[in-house]
């Protein structure tokens, strides 16, 4: 499977470790190291169907493979920066297996590919091919050139046709089902355009999938195996994928169309942004029951003056009277959310607003980040950066705070009974880890033929990153 190590911490649904059928030979073997989102991480599992239909196997290690993907993120400078050391140390390995008489074809696929385009070869000529995220069906003729002895392949285009009509539905059925939990992609690129932000240059125009392919995933992937799914966007409250009746369809709606595939329990989405939770969103989180209570929506920062150099489109105050909204709908949601502090122009009175809305709205989880000049965004022409230490001095103030209401929160689940799925094997033998409906990682000693299932925990410490549990049946009989 992918190699994940470098992906967000945390994801919702990370997939346990499993094999796949091997249905007939494999000669040759790819190594597909994934960086930055979960969409990246629902990429590099269609691109390994792809490769696995042209006798590819995955490898955990790029000693042993034939071919190399990278399959990277340009959201921050150290994200970027990352691959280019990958590639360093993949030169000496392309090197190594060439005394050996192997041939290595290196790869770069992602974000960092779509930004930098030719760049990349030219500065790390080690790299094969730089294909951007919309040209991934089309690996089989890459790799065709590449067997041909092509080099310096750069495909970053955004095509017309829609590369998930084009890469192959069958397959998932067997390939996609790699634990209990799944992503979906639903929705793709972001018109947004926050000024900070790399994403619509890296991911092109917004683009829904119609309703009937999703749901037709869904039940592909329900059907082997899985019992939770996350849609994906980059945006996807913005989701208006066509509908039954020819319409657009939002997200609300579908979600309460998946919510009918029986064998599907869960069902999460993200990331969001605070303008497009419309009414029908929100109500759905009251009135679905398979929508978990859990919700990302960043705000990035507390200071209106802040929220409109970045684009928003939102002040903080309107934030706040959203969150309320979508209280009175699910009162036990918890809340998640995306700050950068340090955005050019911030002043002390700036950041203490948003310690003041992190104060006011009480997150259960949250990612914080010091902003990074990213080339090409309007932000980073600013003049006025904020210095490194301040940022730093400011990255751990809140850092604090957050890290103080996660703990609140964890804690305030200690005594309860939740439903948690478990997916995957905990570090301890005979111990199982799983999620709770809030997204939470739940440690428990249970059998493993409880791995899979959906089972209530009664919660017996709540910790700074996870919960400790135990069988709420087990306590029960003694
Ligand atoms: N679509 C999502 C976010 C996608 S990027 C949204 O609208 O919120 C994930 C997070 O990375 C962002 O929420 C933001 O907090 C952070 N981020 C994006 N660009 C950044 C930059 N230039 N510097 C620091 N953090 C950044
Ligand atoms: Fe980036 Fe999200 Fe803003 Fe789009 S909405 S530009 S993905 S931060
Ligand atoms: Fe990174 Fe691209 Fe995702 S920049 S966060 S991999 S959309």
């Amino acid at each position: 499977m992918p190699d994940r190590s470098d992906t967000v911490p945390a994801l919702p649904g990370e997939a346990a470790p499993s094999s796949r059928p091997q249905d007939r030979p494999k000669d040759r073997k790819v190594f597909i190291k994934t960086y930055g989102c979960q969409m990246n991480v629902y990429d590099s599992e269609r691109m390994s169907d792809v490769l696995g239909d042209m006798a590819f196997s995955e490898t955990e290690t790029p000693e042993d493979a034939d071919l190399v993907i990278l399959n990277t993120c340009h959201i921050r400078e150290k994200a970027a920066e990352k691959v280019y050391s990958e590639l360093g140390r993949l030169r000496l390995l392309k090197e190594e297996r060439a005394k050996a008489g192997k041939e290595t074809v290196i790869g770069v696929a992602g974000c960092v590919a779509q930004a930098e385009g030719e760049e990349m070869i030219r500065r790390a000529p080690v790299v094969d091919m730089v294909f951007g995220p919309q040209a991934y069906h089309r690996l089989p003729q890459f790799l065709e050139k590449a067997a041909r002895g092509e080099r310096g392949l750069v495909e970053t285009d955004f095509p017309v046709e829609d590369k998930f009509d084009e890469l192959p539905a069958a397959k998932a059925q067997k390939t996609l089902a790699r634990g209990k939990t799944a992503f979906l992609t639903v929705q793709e690129g972001c018109d947004k355009f926050c000024t900070f932000c790399v994403v619509p240059y890296t991911r092109g125009a917004e683009y829904s999938r119609p309703v009937s392919r999703i749901e037709a995933e869904a039940r592909r992937l329900v059907d082997a195996g899985v019992r939770e799914v996350t849609l994906l966007g980059q945006n996807v409250n913005a989701f208006h994928g066509e509908g039954a009746d020819g319409k657009p369809w939002s997200l609300g709606r579908l979600v309460t169309v998946l919510a009918d595939i029986e064998g599907l329990e869960r069902i999460r989405y993200t990331t969001s942004h605070p303008r497009d939770m419309d009414d029908e969103l929100i109500q759905a989180h009251g009135a679905v029951e398979k929508l978990m209570p859990y919700l990302h929506l960043p705000v990035q920062s507390g200071s209106d003056k802040i929220l409109e150099a970045m684009n928003r489109q939102h002040t903080a105050e309107s934030y706040l009277r959203l969150i309320e909204r979508i209280r009175k709908s699910r009162p036990d949601i918890a809340l998640s959310s995306d700050f950068i502090v340090g955005f050019p122009g911030e002043t002390e009175e700036d950041f203490e607003a948003t310690l003041a809305l992190v104060r006011e709205v009480g997150y259960a989880q949250a990612y914080s980040f010091k902003y990074s000049p990213r080339p090409g965004t309007p932000a980073s022409n600013e003049e006025v950066q904020v210095p490194e230490e301040v940022k730093t001095e400011r990255l751990a103030r809140l850092q604090a705070l957050l890290n103080e209401q996660q703990n609140v929160f964890n804690a305030s689940c200690e005594g309860r009974t939740l439903p948690v799925l478990f997916d995957r094997k905990g570090r301890k033998p005979g111990q199982l880890v799983g999620r709770s409906p809030y997204l939470q990682s739940v440690h428990v000693e249970a059998p493993e033929e409880f791995f899979g299932q959906l089972v209530p925990v009664k919660i017996l410490r709540g910790g700074a990153n996870s919960l400790e549990g135990a069988l709420a049946a087990s306590l029960a009989a003694e």
